[in-house]
């Protein structure tokens, strides 16, 4: 028996270091090889998204199975999510940064789900006036990262229910306490808000083919915290009728103050992570005190290098910041061998933060304009008037 993990992924917890390669064996998933990035990267034109090319997405579950669809005329919609309890940072893009250029390579739909009802059970000090006001506020910088309006749809818990409780009831009865107590780890004071929620997040997979009739493949991008919900979806998917979601996993990204420490909004949070309503002397200052891979003196720097790997400032480039492949190159490169010192990289990054959080506030003025004609009230009442065959 090999030794037990020494990091805990789920949900609901993730701590530890985390040993990436061990975390598919133990979820059971597949790793994502060059020959399926190759598939994507085919129809990208040959430029596939920085978070792909980098390893950022490192496993999967059928994607090769929802590629093959596509392939032959059925294409799949995206779906990821959101539960909202405070501000947004830069890494609660990466899902949705990764939807939106799929989405335009594929012209696919996009599904958004924002579980202010998830958030409400989770945290014992928000009310559900704040994780529903906490909502619309993501959701509009969800929707900056730039998705197509005419083929966006948003189920925003509290107002969609009426959309996807048939399904989540469906759900739900397939589910058993034992089967939800042993996915997610829960104590036995854990309310049933919780236990019933994995139902409402499964929901989203399967709407579109319960509302045609027909099973259309659904892809997941999200951490790969999130695996343990779909694989209960993806257990019980089949006995519905309806097409087994597949995923794409991305690890968990490194915060400000040192790369164990995922950026995450719980705990002692504000200088961990770069939020998108930061002020620049917030960004300036969170960035100058972040944890990087460089020498104790600068003399030492020159003659030995820094360490990309651990240093919180290169995964800020390598996950968001430098898009462009010769220059995310060219910052590792020079890192490596000395030549680019801590407190240079650092003010470049800052200079970048800036561009960037000043762009986006403008996208997220406009997408404002917008949200509310994309948030799915109720469901066309032909929905599921032909059964989904069983597959
Ligand atoms: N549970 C997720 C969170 O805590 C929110 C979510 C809902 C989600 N549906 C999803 C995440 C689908 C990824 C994919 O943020």
């Amino acid at each position: 028996m090999p030794d037990p993990p020494d990091f805990v992924v789920t949900p609901y917890e993730v701590k530890g270091r985390i040993d990436y390669a061990r975390l598919r064996e133990l979820f059971g998933t597949q790793e994502l090889t060059p020959e399926l990035l190759d598939r994507v990267r085919a129809k990208a034109e040959g430029a596939l998204h920085p978070l792909l090319e980098r390893g950022i997405y490192y496993s999967h579950r059928d994607l090769g199975g929802i590629l093959d669809q596509y392939a032959q005329g059925n294409p799949f919609f995206l779906y990821s999510g959101r539960g909202p309890s405070g501000p947004l940072h830069t890494s609660h893009l990466v899902p949705f940064d990764l939807c939106a250029w799929l989405q335009r390579v594929f012209d696919v739909p996009m599904y958004i789900q924002i579980t202010d009802d998830e958030k409400f059970w989770f945290r014992p000090n928000l009310t559900r006036a704040e994780t529903r006001r906490w909502g619309m506020e993501n959701l509009y910088d969800l929707l900056a990262v730039g998705f197509d309006p005419n083929k966006t749809h948003v189920f925003f818990d509290t107002r969609s229910i009426a959309a996807l409780y048939p399904l989540a009831a469906d759900a739900a009865k397939k589910i058993t306490y034992s089967t939800a107590k042993a996915v997610f780890g829960f104590p036995p004071s854990t309310n049933i808000g919780l236990i019933f929620y994995t139902a409402l997040q499964t929901a989203p997979s399967f709407y579109p083919s319960w509302v045609t009739g027909r099973p259309v493949p659904c892809l997941i991008p999200c951490g790969i915290d999130q695996d343990p919900h779909f694989r209960v979806t993806r257990d019980i998917a089949e006995g519905l009728g309806y097409p087994k979601p597949g995923l794409l996993h991305s690890q968990m990204l490194p915060g400000l103050l040192g790369v164990d420490r995922v950026m995450s909004t719980t705990g002692d949070v504000a200088d961990n992570a770069l939020f998108l309503n930061d002020p620049p002397k917030e960004v300036e200052r969170k960035i100058r005190k972040a944890f990087t891979g460089g020498r104790a003196t600068v003399e030492e720097q020159r003659r030995l290098g820094a360490t990309p790997e651990i240093c919180s400032i290169w995964a800020a480039w390598r996950s968001k910041f430098a898009p462009d492949a010769k220059e995310f190159g060219q910052i590792t490169d020079d890192c490596r061998s000395g030549a680019l010192l801590c407190g240079d990289c650092k003010e470049n990054l800052i200079g970048r933060v800036h561009t960037f959080l000043g762009e986006h506030q403008e996208r997220r003025e406009k997408a404002k304009e917008w949200a509310e004609s994309v948030i799915i009230d109720r469901p066309p009442a032909t929905a599921g008037a032909t059964p989904a065959p069983p597959s």
